[in-house]
């Protein structure tokens, strides 16, 4: 009986030490960067529950589950995966995808009172490429509502320096190998149902006006910005 329950307490720890050595998982949910209820009315505290705590949450599982699961992509980036994204299992393209979409797509927001207004560096660049800053928006607001089902439209800039809008299928962004056009992100909206269905319902028109009013644009001048010393 002692002989036993020394070995129990033996295996015990082991069993104990065994846990303390796994890993923590690599990619890990960040926090909103405002409350849930801040962008309202343009996006509904609920939809932003929704949306943070369970959809981006579960990307981040799926991809901390995926990476683990190969462990060729044990201590990759989450850069170093959506750079190379085409060349990846399709779970990890597209939780990876998801990850990364979502945590740049709350940095791009702000409440409506701190919205404010493009750079002038980067307003200039709006209204050479596309004539003026509601040109701009008017050809934002077509990309977003041609995306055929779900995915996402973006601003980048390119590496010849000009500006492009451009839109991607599913969790796919525009730093993927596999995007059509390529570039650096400055600002994207997500145009899945889960992004605005609850408020608009079918309405991703509606969604894509209504959006300009949570836009960061402190935020997305300074990321261009960025691109300008590269
Ligand atoms: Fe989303």
């Amino acid at each position: 009986m002692f002989q036993s329950t020394i070995f129990g307490v033996a295996a015990l720890c082991v069993a104990t030490s065994a846990v303390a050595q796994v890993a923590p998982a690599p990619f890990s949910l960040p926090p909103l960067p405002y409350a849930a209820a801040a962008l309202e009315p343009v996006i509904d505290a609920q939809t932003m529950t929704l949306h943070h705590d369970r959809h981006h949450q579960a990307y981040v599982d799926a991809l901390n589950k995926a990476v683990a699961a190969d462990p060729a992509l044990k201590g990759q980036s989450l850069d170093a995966l959506v750079a190379k994204a085409g060349t990846l299992p399709v779970a990890v393209r597209n939780n990876a995808g998801g990850h990364w979409n979502h945590s740049f797509f709350w940095k791009t927001m702000a409440p409506p009172a701190q919205a404010g207004q493009p750079s002038p560096a980067l307003a200039a660049a709006i209204d050479r490429q596309f004539g003026s800053l509601a040109a701009f928006k008017a050809a934002f607001k077509e990309a977003g509502t041609k995306r055929f089902g779900s995915g996402w439209v973006w601003l980048v800039a390119k590496a010849d320096g000009t500006l492009a809008i451009t839109s991607t299928p599913n969790q796919d962004n525009p730093l993927m190998d596999v995007a059509e056009v390529k570039g650096t992100p400055i600002l994207g909206n997500d145009v899945w149902e889960h992004a605005y269905y609850l408020k608009y319902q079918n309405r991703r028109a509606d969604y894509l006006d209504g959006w300009w009013q949570v836009v960061d644009w402190k935020t997305v001048s300074d990321r261009y910005a960025v691109t300008l010393t590269r």
